[in-house]
């Protein structure tokens, strides 16, 4: 436990609020969301999926009530879609336009102590993504005829020029890569800052989102995450991949019931304790407001599953499954 607590505080671990599917409620769920305490959100350029606009109405409408100072406490994440990745130039428009209208509200008011007058830098997103490097079909109407597009690596020179030369966003990262294709995208810039490249600055992702719950739980992507110091943010950890079946089995599971009940907390806190124990971030999503207040129960105490515990979840994984 020691060791979590060590990664958990060194690194950028911890507990957001994912925004997708909220539709016409996104407003009024990021002021609740707000309300409980979370700072952390995650969003995407993706209409159909996500309203980034509402979720950046949302933000200035709050801190314009309780004081824009704190809004530097904000941490915004965004994705880019597959289909705008058409150019370098393209890449670094869209990571701008979404940052105002994410965060472009709450700026960094500086004072220069040799100069009577307020300084104001821009305050830069958390993390912008490549949401995934290209379409497949029927994951947005935009993919039944998607434009011609940059290859990855290419795209990824634009991210870098994001994060290292515009400073629109602090880090950058990949979603809905295969493990190859993550590690093709390490070695390769490891590779450019051997041979000295310099513009724009190589820059191994320093965030991956993908898809882990209790039972499948992407334990090829973590390993690679691990050994090279990315932060791995896991999506839908609440089990809403496992669309084939009447009821989630995550959710539904009689471990996580049990362990529920031993702990006196949701189910939906203990998959996420079981995430955080295992070094991933997580951003689970909620419209209803009794479950919005247990997910901030996460804020002040995001642990608090034993050894036992751990080994028991353990069991839900498809890994553990077959290596038996
Ligand atoms: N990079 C990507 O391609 C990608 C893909 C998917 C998701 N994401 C991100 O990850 C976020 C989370 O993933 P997700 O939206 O798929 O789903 P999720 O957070 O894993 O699960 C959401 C479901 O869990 C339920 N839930 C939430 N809190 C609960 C509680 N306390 N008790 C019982 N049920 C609870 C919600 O129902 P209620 O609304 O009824 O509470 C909702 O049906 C997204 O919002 C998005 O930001 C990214």
């Amino acid at each position: 436990m020691s060791n979590f607590w060590q990664v958990y505080n060194e690194t950028a671990i911890g507990v957001g609020f994912g925004t997708a599917g909220l539709g016409g409620n996104t407003y009024s769920v990021v002021q609740l969301a707000l309300e409980n305490g979370f700072r952390k959100f995650d969003t995407a350029e993706a209409d159909w999926w996500y309203n980034q606009a509402e979720v950046g109405r949302s933000l200035q409408d709050f801190y314009t009530k309780t004081g824009l100072e704190d809004c530097i406490d904000l941490q915004i994440s965004t994705k880019i879609p597959p289909w705008s990745l058409t150019s370098v130039s393209d890449i670094r428009r869209h990571a701008s336009t979404s940052r105002n209208e994410l965060v472009g509200f709450c700026e960094d008011r500086q004072r220069n102590q040799n100069d009577e007058n307020d300084h104001f830098s821009p305050i830069p997103l958390d993390v912008y993504y490549i949401h995934a490097p290209r379409c497949w079909s029927g994951w947005h109407p935009k993919c039944d005829n998607p434009p011609s597009t940059l290859e990855l690596k290419d795209a990824w020179k634009a991210m870098e020029a994001v994060a290292g030369i515009d400073h629109t966003a602090k880090r950058i990262g990949l979603s809905n890569v295969h493990p190859a294709e993550l590690l093709d995208i390490i070695h390769w810039v490891q590779h450019r800052i051997e041979a000295g490249e310099t513009y724009p600055p190589p820059r191994i992702p320093d965030v991956l989102q993908a898809y882990a719950d209790p039972i499948n739980t992407a334990a090829e992507l973590r390993q690679i995450c691990e050994d090279h110091g990315i932060e791995f943010v896991s999506y839908s950890t609440l089990g809403t991949q496992h669309r084939n079946t009447d009821e989630n089995p995550v959710l539904t599971s009689l471990v996580v019931q049990h362990l529920a009940e031993k702990h006196q907390r949701s189910v939906a806190e203990v998959v996420l304790s079981w995430a955080l124990q295992n070094n991933m971030s997580v951003i689970p999503r909620s419209s209803k407001k009794q479950h919005i207040e247990e997910l901030a129960r996460l804020l002040s105490s995001p642990t608090f599953l034993e050894e036992e515990d751990l080994l028991a979840m353990d069991t839900l994984s498809n890994d553990y499954v077959s290596e038996l």
